[in-house]
């Protein structure tokens, strides 16, 4: 989905012409501090005339290796609200990174849509500028770029993924690998057992890794139902996988043992809680809450959660591993680094009594600041 472009700049308005810029409301993001807070190393900001690129690059952590993260390319309201984004993916890939293990950091690009971009001419300026970094920046896909942009990127970079056969291979199905060994493990802290032909997962969301995930379960016996805005695509899965569907929204009420969100973000708020009628929430997509508090609730009302950043890494894990050791990585590793990351989580939460989702990020701090301190740096201030 892409946010209607209100920035004057972006409609193609002249900015010599434009009058002084109306002071906003709110004071913008004061940057150095937010980096200091948050222990970034460094925030690059991009132009390119040629090509009308404006970008932020956040490099938030390097201190067991080099930072990953995806270029996404979105219609952002303005400059603070690409900013606020760069910053907080690119340390949540940190986290990623320490919860499974990976000698890696966290990045992330974002590159500012209009419609008067020059796509392709864009990322190959992307292209450059991460060369030059020499390796200490790798990037990838994410929302807005897929395949032909990163194959305009790699025209000048050997550090990103290369999407076709000379690449990692299936990142959606590295994805779903990792949230189906994580959803195992999950049900595990439940019951003590998997027991998949007695179980029933209800999956928002049958795009990449929606689907491939439906697949997996289907095979091993689990009953699944499936939503899909797109109702064609909810329509073919369904057909092919034999699977129920049902309408957009209705899958939140649907009684089962494991809702999972691999749509979009923020889906689990307020409303979502009350008629949820799962015992555990795992899925893929990033930022499931819409607030951390909403853990909490979860954990109030019995929910188990996996949480996202450390569930939905399948991806990273290949693509890092690829880019590290040049090789590709088994679905067997990928699902045995999520699968002790998961069980140690929700092990600490259940022996604390305390929700999954604070305690995921209590971990990924405590293993970010071994890092840390082993590269004699200052460690992060707590979230
Ligand atoms: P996708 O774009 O291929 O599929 C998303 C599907 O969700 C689409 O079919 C779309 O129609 C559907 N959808 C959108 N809003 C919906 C709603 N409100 N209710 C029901 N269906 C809805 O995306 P992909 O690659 O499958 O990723 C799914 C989620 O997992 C995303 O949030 C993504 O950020 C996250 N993720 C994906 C990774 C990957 O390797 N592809 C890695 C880590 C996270």
């Amino acid at each position: 989905m892409w946010f209607t472009i209100t920035d004057r700049a972006a409609h193609g308005i002249p900015l010599g012409i434009l009058p002084a810029p109306v002071p906003k409301p709110f004071m913008s993001i004061q940057v150095l501090d937010e980096m200091v807070q948050g222990g970034f190393e460094e925030v690059l900001t991009l132009h390119d005339r040629k090509s009308g690129l404006r970008a932020f690059l956040a490099i938030h952590d390097t201190s067991a290796g080099p930072a990953f993260g995806g270029i996404r390319r979105f219609g952002y309201l303005d400059e603070d609200q690409a900013l606020m984004d760069v910053l907080r993916l690119s340390k949540a890939m940190t986290h990623k990174c320490a919860l499974v293990g990976l000698p890696a950091g966290g990045a992330k690009l974002v590159l500012i849509d209009s419609p008067d971009l020059k796509v392709r001419e864009a990322y190959r300026f992307i292209g450059r500028r991460v060369e030059e970094l020499a390796g200490r920046f790798y990037t990838g896909p994410d929302v807005g770029t897929g395949s032909a942009e990163l194959a305009a990127v790699a025209e000048h970079t050997r550090y990103v993924t290369d999407p076709g056969v000379a690449g990692p291979g299936d990142l959606a199905g590295a994805t779903a690998d990792g949230v189906f060994a994580g959803m195992a493990a999950t049900l595990r802290q439940l019951d003590g057992e998997e027991d998949w032909p007695r179980r029933k997962i209800v999956i928002q969301g049958l795009g990449g890794v929606g689907e491939r995930l439906a697949r997996r379960l289907v095979a091993v016996g689990a009953t699944v139902v499936g939503a899909d805005v797109d109702i064609e695509r909810a329509e073919r899965v369904g057909r092919e996988l034999q699977i129920e569907t049902v309408d957009p929204a209705r899958e939140f009420g649907e009684p089962c043992d494991v809702f999972a969100p691999c749509a979009m973000g923020g889906i689990i708020h307020d409303v979502a809680i009350e008629r949820l009628r799962a015992r555990a929430v795992a899925g893929a997509a990033n930022n499931v809450l819409a607030r951390i508090g909403h853990g909490d609730q979860l954990h109030r009302k019995g929910i188990l959660y996996a949480p996202d950043f450390a569930i939905n890494s399948g991806a990273l894990i290949r693509g890092a591993l690829f880019h590290l050791n040049g090789e590709r990585e088994s679905t067997g590793e990928i699902e045995s680094r999520i699968s002790s990351a998961i069980t140690d989580i929700l092990g600490q939460a259940a022996d604390e009594n305390l929700p999954t989702a604070r305690v995921a990020l209590r971990e990924a701090e405590r293993r970010i600041n071994m890092r840390r301190d082993s590269a004699n740096k200052p460690p992060l201030q707590p979230t």
